[in-house]
């Protein structure tokens, strides 16, 4: 079996729904390995803009299974609006879509707990989706949770309960006035739970060995990005999971000696949504730009994203974590117009110019160094071929490559299925 994965090299927001779906018919097999519903993957074809939260991004495909991971938390009351939304599409997902019985649940009182722990936070929140992720990993982790596995078990609304109770008694303890109406969230998730329990649990780490035997392909399709990793990531601003490279044999208990390519997949400018470090972060007029042309808000939470330059030290670091083998480089089309362009290529670290991302990239120790290039101003939207390319792209493209010494082997130029031009 083949395992190639696909990774966001920045905050999150690169764009990995839309080149999953490109690529799924290359697959038998798209699999989600981490994240939950915090993630929000943007598809659009034929006119029409889908946004999958965690089922994974090859549901459009006749052929590919969809795998959700062991390493996915899920939110049955989102799970089932996403499956109302492909149902009124049409899309026959009964057999397509697999659930391991090893992913962990994201109850209500999760997501009651996100809200607490961060109102109790004040400005120092991290800025979470607030869709109970960090609360069901510490579940998981703290040996607590509950699985998709349990649901088949005829105790389960046994646990259940004792485990809502005890985030209740958590929930009085944060100093914070939360308004709650727990029935109410209780009879939807149950209502969600039977949707939920009418598709096909496996053991996936099993179903993934057979798969491996029958040589097939895999897809394993990363959420939210390289710097929002629990390891490696801006901690504390960060999610609860491991969205690099190592998160994939995790999140789905494949080897590392099966992973073959791994596409790292970037903005051709740097977004963040929440609270945290950005160096390039822009608040001039360019930033506003950026937001305004590339649509930069949050497809879970609506948030605006906060834009900057594009930043080759953590991008160089993302890499480097990741094994990174192909990149891929998305809305290029946004920065079209601006006279000037510039990539961070080196950081001012407390008076010493670094080129590794340090510890602590507050903006208090550091400082971006900038390399300038000169803009383009043709519209790249319609355009089908490397060859077309403006010439000041070309350079800005070859400058990375040069850098990382790792081929872009995909500039996407629209969000559309169509708009993506292969290298
Ligand atoms: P959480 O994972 O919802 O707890 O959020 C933690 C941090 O990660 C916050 O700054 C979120 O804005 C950010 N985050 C979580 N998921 C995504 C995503 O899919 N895209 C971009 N940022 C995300």
């Amino acid at each position: 079996m083949a395992v190639d994965l696909l990774l966001g090299l920045q905050w999150g927001d690169e764009g990995k729904g839309k080149i999953v779906d490109v690529l799924t018919s290359n697959y038998n097999i798209i699999a989600r390995f981490q994240g939950g519903p915090n993630a929000g993957h943007t598809l659009v074809f034929n006119g029409l803009k889908h946004v999958l939260h965690t089922i994974p991004s090859g549901i459009f495909h006749e052929n590919a299974k969809n795998l959700v991971g062991n390493g996915v938390v899920i939110d049955p009351v989102i799970f089932k609006k996403e499956l109302d939304k492909l149902d009124s599409q049409g899309v026959d997902y009964k057999k397509s879509l697999i659930i391991s019985r090893k992913a962990h649940l994201i109850l209500p009182t999760h997501r009651l707990l996100d809200a607490a722990s961060e109102a109790s936070k004040g400005k120092a929140k991290i800025g979470s989706t607030l869709k109970g992720i960090g609360p069901t990993y510490m579940d998981k982790t703290g040996r607590n949770g509950i699985r998709i596995g349990d649901l088949e078990m005829e105790n389960w609304k046994q646990k259940y309960r004792n485990l809502a109770n005890k985030h209740q008694s958590m929930i009085s303890f944060y100093d914070v006035d939360l308004q709650y109406d727990l029935e109410e969230l209780e009879s939807e998730f149950f209502e969600a739970v039977k949707i939920l329990k009418s598709l096909e649990f496996i053991d996936s780490e099993e179903y993934l060995h057979q798969a491996e035997k029958a040589n097939k392909s895999v897809l394993a399709e990363g959420a939210q990005g390289s710097l929002l990793d629990i390891d490696f990531g801006t901690y504390p601003f960060v999610t609860s999971s491991n969205t690099t490279a190592a998160g994939a044999c995790t999140g789905l208990g494949i080897s590392p000696g099966s992973v073959q390519e791994v596409f790292g997949i970037f903005k051709a400018y740097t977004t963040r949504v929440g609270s945290g470090p950005f160096p390039t972060e822009l608040f001039d007029e360019n930033g506003k730009t950026m937001a305004r042309i590339g649509c930069e808000f949050g497809a879970t939470t609506g948030r605006p994203r906060r834009c900057g330059w594009l930043d080759l030290v953590a991008l160089r670091y993302a890499c480097q974590v990741n094994g990174v083998t192909q990149l891929m480089m998305m809305k290029a089309d946004v920065l079209s117009g601006f006279k000037t362009l510039k990539i961070c290529t080196s950081y001012n670290y407390k008076g010493e110019v670094i080129e590794h991302l340090p510890y602590n990239i507050d903006s208090e120790n550091v400082e971006p160094i900038y390399t300038e290039f000169e803009g383009w101003s043709e519209d790249l939207t319609a355009m089908e071929k490397d060859s077309s390319l403006p010439v000041s792209l070309i350079n800005y493209i070859e400058f990375l490559e040069n850098e990382l010494k790792i081929p872009i082997k995909i500039v996407s130029v629209g969000p559309d299925r169509k708009q993506t031009i292969f290298r």
